[in-house]
């Protein structure tokens, strides 16, 4: 069955193998150093029970069955796989999650090296990852997965009002939770600050497995640095420091949306410092230059000239034609003649 497998996979294959299966001291594995390397998970798993970020929370997932965290939605091909997530299971799915699992959408790559394979599962372990789960799974009150505003909307049961009978104004703190747009000129902006420094740890924990250390990215997700000067070619690199047009922008984004999978996890103060470090990274701010309320809608981004007001007129200037109008109409241009769908190798991404 293992027909399939490359080289370095068999070699895990082995490494894992001797990890055993039974036995209760965690093998080769170094707690610690399997700490570190659960960072490559965290953007996409949770050890707290019933807390799914991207992928499912891995509480007590050594000796259960593939697929069956609670209130997950699993692929097909990972619910109906028949994989117990036994230490060797494990080990050979983490050396490369699409060949273990044929289609199954974790969308990580897999670890290289058997020994951080090997250090991941221990880490898993004894934090929770266990067959012995803690008993918090009963006792605490689980970690809530929605955003506060749906959780809050989502409590408060309609009172049968208004002109159709249905539900009732929205309260002002409900308002507040959904209310967070900032603008460029800094209105919507809430107190709190953050430096490049402060936010690099952070930015390893939550965003570089998607967007790479830098912000260079991985595979198909976005580039955040780089691009300046490629806006007028055919296929501009639009990215924060070559295109967007506003700091504003940055900290409005990563706000309401990122980390993927689990937004609006992130306080004011961790979004301060994450916009701080992605400026940083584009070389339009120090590393210790702190950016808040005051300081944020004053920075000046390369590109905020790029973008005008177009003066369309909101309506056509002549009086459209509302009856016997044309009789026939004469097509004279397709989307896929007039090119406007791009293809060939400048435009090619790689899939892996
Ligand atoms: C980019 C996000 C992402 C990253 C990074 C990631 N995973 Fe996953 N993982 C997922 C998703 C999504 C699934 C569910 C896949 C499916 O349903 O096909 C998953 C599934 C799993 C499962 C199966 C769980 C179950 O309940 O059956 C395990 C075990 C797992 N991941 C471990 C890891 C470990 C360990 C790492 C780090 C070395 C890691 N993952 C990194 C997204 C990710
Ligand atoms: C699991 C993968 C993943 C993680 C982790 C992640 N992102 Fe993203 N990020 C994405 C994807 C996918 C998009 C594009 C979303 C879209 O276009 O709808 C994106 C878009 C962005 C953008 C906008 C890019 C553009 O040019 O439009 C910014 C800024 C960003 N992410 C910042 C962050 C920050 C900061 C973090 C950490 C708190 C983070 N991301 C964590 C996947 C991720």
């Amino acid at each position: 069955m293992f027909g399939f497998l490359d080289r370095s996979l068999r070699f895990a294959a082995v490494a894992a193998l001797s990890l055993g299966t039974g036995g209760t001291a965690a093998a080769a594995g170094d707690v610690e150093a399997g700490g570190k390397v659960f960072r490559a998970c965290a953007a996409c798993h949770a050890m707290e029970p019933g807390k799914h970020r991207l992928g499912p929370s891995l509480a007590g997932v050594i000796g259960r069955a593939a697929g069956t965290a609670e209130a997950f939605r699993y692929s097909k091909a990972m619910e109906e796989s028949g994989v117990v997530w036994t230490e060797d299971a494990l080990a050979l799915y983490l050396t490369k999650p699409s060949a273990f699992i044929k289609g199954n959408r974790m969308a990580f790559p897999g670890l290289r090296k058997p020994d951080d394979i090997a250090d991941v599962i221990a880490w898993i372990k004894a934090n929770g990852g266990g067959a012995a789960a803690p008993p918090a799974a009963a006792g605490a009150a689980p970690v809530p997965t929605v955003a506060p505003a749906r959780a809050a909307v989502a409590a408060s049961a309609p009172a049968g009002g208004g002109r159709y009978g249905l539900g009732r104004p929205a309260k002002p703190e409900e308002i507040a939770l959904w209310d967070i747009d900032v603008r460029p000129d800094g209105l919507g902006l809430p107190p709190g600050h953050g430096t490049a420094t402060e936010g690099e740890a952070l930015w390893g924990e939550r965003c570089a497995a998607c967007h790479g250390d830098f912000g260079e990215a991985f595979g198909r997700y976005p580039a955040l640095i780089g691009g300046e000067g490629t806006l007028a070619r055919e296929f501009p690199e639009k990215t924060i420091g070559s295109y967007w047009p506003y700091a504003s922008t940055v900290f409005d984004y990563v706000h309401r949306a990122m980390p993927y999978g689990d937004a609006q996890s992130l306080t004011a103060d961790e979004t301060y410092a994450l916009t701080a470090f992605l400026l940083a990274s584009n070389n339009l701010i120090d590393q210790d230059f702190v950016l808040d309320a005051k300081s944020l809608p004053q920075l000046k981004m390369p590109n905020a000239d790029g973008f005008y007001i177009h003066d369309t007129p909101d309506f056509p200037p002549y009086e459209p034609c509302m009856k016997d109008c044309k009789k026939s109409v004469e097509i004279t241009g397709r989307a896929r003649i007039i090119d406007v769908t791009p293809e060939g190798e400048d435009n090619a991404v790689s899939v892996e």
